[in-house]
């Protein structure tokens, strides 16, 4: 019988650990040291909590203290200078982003997701939102089948700017403006290094101005440059930042020459939670007037970075041990797991979690980690621990998210945790998809 594709790679991962692991350790080099500290009493602390509240399901916690030290570090930062608006995809929770709204003070959102855009619409009719991607034309038109408009309400013809990114999109949005007898403000997306799509030059944009101005149904509200490649392209951050910024007042100063007038008053985003401290005492100076950030409030393990030093983890995952082995096993490869061990004596002991396979990375009892070899499950994940690493089945290990956006929709409602007070005080719904 032919071997499958999978069983293959197995086989080859297989052998490649062993040999590796039996040259490591012959040679000791940069050998691993065993980690048996166990939880930290603030993870102790945690999961005394989510015993106490009786989560024994993979659950996400979000330590509320953490946040509102986040929020105020971003007040700080930010000050008055700059608008800020709150990055919902990061934040997917109506009660977090409540908190974060009267934390900052700020009612603007970004959205990317025509099911969310309804329901916060909805939930939050004093709300002023951009589109942080360009919509299928097909998605705006959904979004006006599902809201109704009621006194009081959202009003999408004052409050919300659809993102634009080419002349097409730009015809399809007017053709549906017009079907809909729906006036829209329309927010141009700019390229300013990201290279993701957009405007990229005077002769693509004014055009495009030229035939909103002379348009019924659409009114210009703005710019939108996001410029993630200052933390993630090679080079020096501040000249990253500069360069954007002069590409940014290249498309402001076209809009202006081309319009006729300032458009200083008009909604001029551009930031991230990567960049956003690179702004710091710069408002006036640069054409942005308004900076967007959500991650860095969270802190999942891939903003890790210089630019959010001060910024603390608020968001972990946590689950239940199932079973624990008194030593490491590979299935069809004898021997391995100890070999494995020999060479990292993290690796020596096996734990199977409740769930697995997340966007995550083990941070609690230190030196928990993933074996490679035995690959992934989202069912129950095997990680390995030292030997004498006080935990027990039934005791919870902790893992980052990487990111946010994904990871905070897979476990029902986030557990705010209190530290001060030791208790998991309330259970926040995330936003749920249509
Ligand atoms: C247009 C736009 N602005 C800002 C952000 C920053 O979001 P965050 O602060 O969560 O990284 C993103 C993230 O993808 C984005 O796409």
């Amino acid at each position: 019988m032919a071997h499958s594709k999978a069983f293959q790679k197995q086989r080859r991962r297989i052998i490649l650990a062993g040999v590796a692991s039996a040259g490591l350790a012959g040679a000791g080099w940069m050998k691993p040291e065993a980690i048996r500290s166990g939880h930290s009493s603030y993870f102790k602390g945690l999961q005394a909590a989510l015993a106490h509240s009786g989560l024994a399901t993979p659950t996400l916690v979000l330590d509320q203290q953490r946040l509102d030290h986040n929020i105020q570090v971003l007040n700080h930062h930010i000050g008055n200078a700059f608008g800020y608006r709150i990055v919902v995809k990061s934040l997917p929770s109506l009660p977090l982003l409540e908190r974060v709204m009267a934390g900052t003070g700020s009612q603007k959102l970004m959205l990317f997701h025509q099911p969310f855009l309804n329901l916060v619409a909805r939930a939050m009719p004093d709300a002023d939102i951009l589109l942080g991607k360009p919509l299928p034309v097909a998605s705006a038109a959904r979004f006006y089948q599902e809201h109704t408009v009621s006194h009081g309400g959202f009003r999408p013809e004052r409050q919300l700017q659809w993102l634009l990114d080419s002349p097409a999109r730009l015809a399809s949005y007017e053709q549906l403006a017009k079907q809909q007898q729906q006036p829209m403000r329309v927010n141009l997306e700019i390229d300013i290094g990201l290279h993701r799509g957009g405007f990229t030059s005077a002769e693509s944009l004014v055009p495009a101005l030229r035939h909103i101005e002379q348009s019924s149904w659409l009114n210009f509200s703005g710019f939108m440059g996001y410029e993630a490649q200052i933390m993630k392209s090679p080079g020096p951050a501040l000249w990253l930042r500069d360069r954007a910024m002069a590409r940014y007042q290249y498309f402001v100063t076209t809009a202006e020459q081309t319009l006729g007038r300032s458009i200083a008053d008009l909604t001029l985003n551009t930031g991230g939670s990567t960049t956003y401290q690179l702004y710091q005492g710069m408002a006036g100076t640069i054409p942005a007037n308004e900076l967007s950030a959500g991650s860095g409030l969270v802190m999942p393990t891939d903003f890790d970075l210089p630019t959010l030093a001060d910024h603390h983890h608020a968001i972990y995952i946590a689950t239940p041990v199932l079973k624990l082995l008194d030593r490491t096993r590979i299935p069809g490869a004898p021997g391995l797991g100890w070999l494995q061990s020999l060479w990292n004596p993290n690796q020596a002991r096996a734990a199977f979690i409740y769930g697995g396979h997340w966007k995550a990375r083990p941070v609690s009892p230190a030196g928990l980690t993933h074996n490679d070899v035995y690959g992934h499950s989202s069912n129950q994940e095997m990680l390995n621990l030292a030997n004498g690493v006080p935990l027990n089945e039934g005791d919870r290990v902790f893992l980052r998210p990487t990111q946010s956006e994904a990871v905070l929709l897979q476990f029902g409602d986030l557990a705010v945790f209190d530290a001060s007070r030791g208790q998991i005080t309330n259970s926040w719904p995330v936003l749920r998809e249509g």
